[in-house]
Parts: C-alpha cells; sequence; structure tokens
C-alpha cells in the first residue's frame, strides 16, 4: 500500500544525498544510541521513519542470525532508496513498510526495540504517539530515540551576533526559517528538549537522556545550504524567505566556511523502558 506523504522536507536523490551526510554527521550520538538500548543480535526491531537507511544500515550491522528490522517509513520514494542503500548488506533482515509511524499498525507487533532518529520532530503531536506507543508494546521493550533541538542554542547565537559577530546573522536566519517552517506545519522544532519529560509522563521506565550540540563546521554548513535548495520553494510560498533572499543567505552562509562557528542545533537522546 502507498501511503500518502505530506513530509515537509525533500524525497528526491538529493535529499537523501542530504541525509546520507546528516547520517555521517550524526554517527557518534546515532552509535551511543544504539549501546544504550543494549542492542542484541536476535533482537526484532523497529524503526520508525527510516527514511534513505543511514539509521537502518547501522542497526542491521549489529543484527545476527534470528535478528529482524522493520522499517517503516512514510515515504515511498525515500524506502526505494533505502532499499537500494541496503542492498548489499544485510538487506534480508530488513522489511520496509510503506507505512504512517504515527498509526501504528501490525508492523509494530513483537517489537523488542522501538527506535527512531529525526522523526518525530516531523509528527504532529508526537507525545500523543508516545503514549499510545507505550500500550501497545511489551513490558521491558526498550525504546530510544534522537531527536533535534533548533531553538535553545539560539540564545547564546543571538548574544553573539549582538557582541562582535554579526556574520553570525546567516546562522540566526536560517535557524529562525527551519522554525517557522516546522511551526507553520504544526510540527515541533524542538521536541527533542521535552522527550525526556514526556517519556516520564507517559510512564515509561528508567528514562535517561543526553544532550550532543554540534559546532557549525562545514559539514554542518555544507547540510544547511542544502536544506535552503531542497524547500527554497516552500519557504517562498510560506512567505518564510523569498528565492532573493535564499539566494542571498546561502552566499552568507557559505562565506562562513570552513568554520567551525558555534552551534546552532543538536539533538537530544532519549532511551527508555516500557
Ligand atoms: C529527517 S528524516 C530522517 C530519516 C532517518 N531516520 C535518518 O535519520 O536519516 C525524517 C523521515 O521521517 C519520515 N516521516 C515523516 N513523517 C512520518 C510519518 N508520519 N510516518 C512515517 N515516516 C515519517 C520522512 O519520510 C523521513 O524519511
Amino acid at each position: 500500500m502507498t501511503v500518502a506523504s505530506d513530509y515537509i522536507l525533500g524525497q528526491s536523490a538529493n535529499a537523501a544525498k542530504r541525509l546520507e551526510l546528516q547520517d555521517r554527521h550524526f554517527a557518534v550520538p546515532t552509535e551511543e544510541l544504539l549501546d544504550a538500548l543494549s542492542l542484541k543480535p536476535t533482537d526484532r526491531v523497529v524503526e520508525l521513519g527510516c527514511g534513505p537507511g543511514g539509521l537502518t544500515r547501522r542497526i542491521v550491522s549489529r543484527l545476527g542470525e534470528g535478528g529482524k528490522l522493520i522499517s517503516v517509513d512514510s515515504s515511498a520514494g525515500l524506502l526505494e532508496q533505502a532499499a537500494l542503500y541496503l542492498k548489499d548488506s544485510g538487506a534480508g533482515k530488513v522489511e520496509f513498510v510503506n507505512a504512517d509511524a504515527s498509526k501504528p499498525g501490525a508492523w509494530l507487533n513483537g517489537a523488542d526495540v522501538v527506535v527512531g532518529r529525526a522523526v518525530l520532530h516531523h509528527i504532529p503531536m508526537a507525545e500523543y504517539l508516545l503514549g499510545k506507543l507505550r500500550g501497545l508494546l511489551r513490558p521491558g521493550t526498550r525504546v530510544g530515540f534522537l531527536e533535534p533541538d533548533f531553538r535553545s542554542p539560539l540564545a547564546r547565537l543571538a548574544y553573539l551576533e549582538a557582541n562582535g559577530y554579526p556574520e553570525y546573522a546567516a546562522l540566526r536566519v536560517w535557524a529562525t526559517a527551519i522554525n517557522d517552517l516546522y511551526s507553520l506545519r504544526k510540527i515541533s522544532p524542538a521536541v527533542g528538549a521535552t522527550l525526556g519529560r514526556t517519556l516520564e509522563t507517559a510512564g515509561y521506565k528508567n528514562v535517561s537522556t543526553a544532550w550532543y550540540e554540534f559546532q557549525s563546521d562545514s559539514m554542518v554548513i555544507e547540510n544547511m545550504l542544502m536544506f535552503y535548495d531542497e524547500v527554497g520553494t516552500t519557504l517562498e510560498k510560506y512567505g518564510i524567505l523569498s528565492a532573493a533572499e535564499n539566494a542571498e543567505q546561502q552566499r552568507l552562509l557559505t562565506a562562513l566556511l570552513p568554520g567551525p562557528h558555534p552551534g546552532i542545533w543538536g539533538m537530544f537522546r532519549a532511551v527508555c523502558e516500557v
């Protein structure tokens, strides 16, 4: 079954390339997430919002005989990219499911682990999903997410911009654009920041959290430039940034290369048990 996706970011090969770059950038927090989940070779793992398969591949490399990964995504295009990406590395252990992760289905059955990276912030009112999941999972199921916060680092940036670093306006405009875009789409640009509290409130056990902040180095700035290309038309449609402003912001960001400069976003890791 094909599921209509209104995922706000791109689903093209270029978007997959941006997510692949992001996978390298997220390598340390991702491996630490899988460590914190104590992934075992025989686990049945359900991955929410797998996209083009960066996290998928990391999970599969930890599974052995009898292990199984069910990777769910609402974008048929990105699932195709994931299948291609995984074809030479443990593809037999993965089943790809085209579904809306906010509506749990049979794909969730029997999970030992539920995991997602950068997916909850694309799900409106993700808190509802997390509460609902707790009731559907078996006691002892390990649950873990890595989710961004595009807001709190703005405070430091605002200070620096006003105190000797006017060129950081380019970082601030980018962060504001992504916050505005997500807010208009009723998705949270800071779901990571409240994730630990949300999981505790939902009744999950042994909740632990960690914060990873990314310096604005060349990899991050490159990713920001790709974002501007990917959603330029959408930013224009919503009146967030015109095409001319987009081009100017890309010029100003490029002038910050190679960095590093202070971070304007980071990820929260939250791990718990049902
Ligand atoms: C930022 S990408 C992250 C992809 C991947 N987890 C990674 O870390 O590379 C977000 C992914 O979530 C998927 N997604 C967004 N909303 C979804 C939903 N309601 N159900 C399933 N997948 C969803 C998108 O299609 C996209 O692949």
